[in-house]
């Protein structure tokens, strides 16, 4: 199974599991150390700076370094691609892939409830370089085909949302995409490769936000780009090196150790957020629960089709006035109000509690949805949390 260095022979590395626990490792490399130093430096002297050379080595942390590239390659084999690259944050990887695909001219089309920071820099490229888009509800295919224009060259996707929670297909979508020559990005966060590997319906980029379940500890920002070899290395020497977005090698060190436990964490996400989707689901104070892994969900079976299974954030919305439901919201002593999610700590965001129908129209938000992020901790007290909060909902509501 090793060879004569303790290396992992490659090919025993078959599993989810297997990628994050040794790929990459290369103990000889690092003097047997069983987890691999932060390489905490900016250049690496003596080696040439030019033309090919330049390919397989390392000469400034701005284009590459050993740390990032093992997270890099732990990621890649994870989304099933053929080559990553980490970002100082989710955004960072997000609008380098854009820049990437288009220009002056371009148009793109972009699921109107994909990540709003998403979304406000594809207006950005509107109104400083003239690129047009088109938001769509990503739910029918015609809607793609409708808005395709001949200066198209992106669909960016969401799926599942992490907003609202619902889907898009993706073989229907990068099958419609590839027949015009339009290229497709899908942000994979909420999924992670563990359940959702887009690249396999024929997507050509995904993206992540790693301060997510990536690396799941909520101690740090990152971001990821999986992609063909070829896209990855233009991105590498060019955007990414241009705009100088790399993740630091600390950031990355961090990222690897929570890449260890990717798989069980969001085995263990799964089915705590699933106890409580149905939990909730028969509440009698809760009208409607929105989480793809519910058989009520409207698109339970697309998912079942592009989806190996479902992580732990979910929306569900009240009955209740909604200053009663904010209070609801700021009883709970698991679920801390935080604008994030995909850590191990259980989180709540009253995303569309309080919203106007203008708001709710343009984004997609049913108003009063509340989000939650389950976390690890043990799911009966998760429960038990919701249920006294929801009971006193109902008194007081
Ligand atoms: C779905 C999704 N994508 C991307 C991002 C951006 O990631 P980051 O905050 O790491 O820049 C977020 C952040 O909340 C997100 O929720």
């Amino acid at each position: 199974m090793a060879d004569k260095k303790g290396r992992i022979n490659r090919e025993y590395i078959r599993t989810a599991q297997d990628i994050c626990t040794h790929l990459g490792d290369d103990y000889d490399r690092f003097f047997g150390a069983v987890v691999p130093p932060i390489f905490q430096n900016s250049l690496f002297v003596d080696y040439e700076l030019s033309g090919e050379e330049q390919e397989g080595r390392y000469n400034y942390t701005r284009l590459s370094n050993p740390t990032i590239e093992i997270a890099e390659q732990k990621i890649a084999a994870l989304e099933k691609g053929e080559a990553a690259l980490c970002f100082s944050s989710g955004m960072a990887a997000i609008s380098t892939a854009i820049f990437y695909w288009v220009s002056t001219g371009s148009h793109v089309i972009m699921v109107k409830n994909a990540y709003s920071p998403a979304r406000n820099f594809i207006e950005l490229l509107h109104d400083k370089f003239g690129v047009e888009f088109t938001l769509v509800s990503g739910e029918k295919l015609e809607e793609y085909e409708r808005s395709i224009r001949p200066n198209t060259k992106l669909i960016y996707l969401e799926t599942p949302s992490s907003l609202v929670f619902t889907l898009q297909d993706l073989e229907s979508v990068a099958k419609l995409a590839k027949s015009y020559g339009i290229a497709t990005i899908v942000d994979n966060s909420w999924a992670t490769p563990i359940f959702q590997n887009p690249l396999e319906f024929g997507i050509d980029m995904v993206v992540h936000s790693a301060s997510k379940y990536l690396a799941g500890h909520s101690d740090i920002i990152g971001g990821v780009i999986v992609s063909r070899k070829d896209i990855i290395h233009a991105i590498q020497y060019g955007e990414r090196c241009l705009l100088g977005g790399i993740m630091d090698p600390h950031q990355a060190w961090l990222l690897i150790r929570g890449l260890r436990t990717l798989p069980v964490r969001m085995k263990q996400h799964q089915e705590s957020a699933l106890e409580i989707a149905q939990f909730l689901e028969q509440h009698p104070v809760v009208e409607r629960v929105l989480y793809p892994g519910l058989k009520s969900h409207p698109q339970y079976e697309l998912g079942k089709k592009q989806m190996k299974g479902y992580s732990g954030v979910l929306g569900f919305i009240t009955k209740g006035n909604p200053d009663k439901v904010l209070e609801f919201v700021d009883s709970l002593q698991y679920f801390k109000k935080g604008p994030s999610w995909g850590g191990f700590e259980s989180l709540i965001a009253p995303v569309g509690v309080g919203m106007d129908e203008e708001t709710s129209k343009k984004t997609g938000i049913p108003i009063g949805t509340i989000r939650i992020s389950v976390g690890l901790e043990s799911v009966d007290t998760l429960i038990d949390c919701l249920d006294r909060g929801l009971v006193n909902l109902s008194k007081n509501g």
